[in-house]
């Protein structure tokens, strides 16, 4: 039987742990290979714990126990060249590049250091510079194929939904992640319009809360246990009774949009965030 996506490639950045695997595993159940990469070290300003080199490792290993080939490097989203590299050795090894998740971040948005201007550079970099960073290094290998392909970018609901209610939740990191996020949403629109022509699409998605170790941490539980007034807890909230959305429920969505039954979807926004956006 062949798969839905078998002879497909996708470019993943953050790849290591929380969604970004799941989107790796996700497409390679579906029967794409994978081009990743993810930091796997430490930022100075971040003040939770990123993922390690191991983590990376279990990635590859549960993408070729699918039987999906993966190419793969430890790399910075910050650095265009590298990422023009990977995206060069993924299709010289792997054939070619359909897809592409924008995914790698970082949420400097509680802690001592988070109302530091580095903690507004640092999403700014990271999560707005580091997605077009990797649209442009991947794009042109998508045009020149000619059959066209699916670029998302990973935004937030902290780019629809204000996050910071009192002076409490108040910090340059928790405004930069959300102009950051918001200006994802832009960079979505604006290479959607460019690329349309070449049947590309480009996406972003906004998930509300997802259980992965960016919120699951020391640094969110203080927030969330010492320091939030009542008012602040209330960010994001989804309608429907859960606490958050899971990794697979942000993949399952990639997956449409990566598939053809979305082939005319694009320049969107899709919220997954279980009707936070209704309260
Ligand atoms: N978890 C949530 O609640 C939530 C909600 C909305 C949006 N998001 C977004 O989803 C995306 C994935 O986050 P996650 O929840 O899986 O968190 P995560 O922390 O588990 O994963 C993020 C990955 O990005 C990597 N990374 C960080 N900086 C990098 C850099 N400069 N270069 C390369 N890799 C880097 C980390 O090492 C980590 O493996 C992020 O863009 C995040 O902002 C997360």
């Amino acid at each position: 039987m062949t798969l839905p996506l078998e002879g497909k490639v996708a470019y993943i950045t953050g790849v290591a742990r929380g969604q970004g695997r799941a989107h790796a595993i996700r497409l390679a159940e579906a029967g794409a290979d994978i081009i990743g990469m993810d930091l796997c070290r430490h930022i100075d300003g971040i003040e939770y714990t990123l993922a390690e080199p191991a983590d990376l490792e279990q990635t590859v290993k549960e993408v070729e126990a699918l039987g999906r080939r993966m190419v793969w490097e430890q790399g910075d989203v910050r650095d265009p060249d590298f990422l023009a590299h990977l995206a060069q050795r993924g299709k010289d090894e792997l054939g070619r590049i359909d897809f592409v998740i924008a995914n790698a971040g970082v949420m400097p948005l509680y802690g001592p250091r988070s109302n530091e201007r580095l903690a507004w550079n640092l999403a700014l970099d990271v999560l707005l510079t580091g997605a077009m960073n990797t649209v442009e290094a991947t794009y042109p290998h998508i045009v020149e194929q000619g059959d066209g392909g699916s670029i998302i970018l990973i935004s937030s609901m902290a780019a629809v939904q204000p996050m910071m209610r009192t002076e409490i939740g108040h910090s340059m990191g928790n405004i930069g992640y959300a102009a950051a996020k918001a200006g994802v949403v832009n960079l979505a629109a604006n290479y959607a319009s460019l690329l349309a022509g070449d049947r590309i699409r480009v996406n972003t998605i906004c998930p509300t809360g997802v259980h992965t170790p960016m919120v699951d941490n020391d640094m969110v539980k203080h927030f969330y246990d010492n320091v939030a007034g009542p008012e602040d807890v209330k960010v994001l909230v989804p309608a429907i009774p859960i606490d958050m959305v899971e990794s697979i429920d942000i993949a399952n969505a990639a997956y449409w949009l990566c598939s053809d039954d979305s082939r005319y979807f694009t320049g969107s926004t899709m919220r997954i965030d279980g009707g936070a956006f209704l309260r």
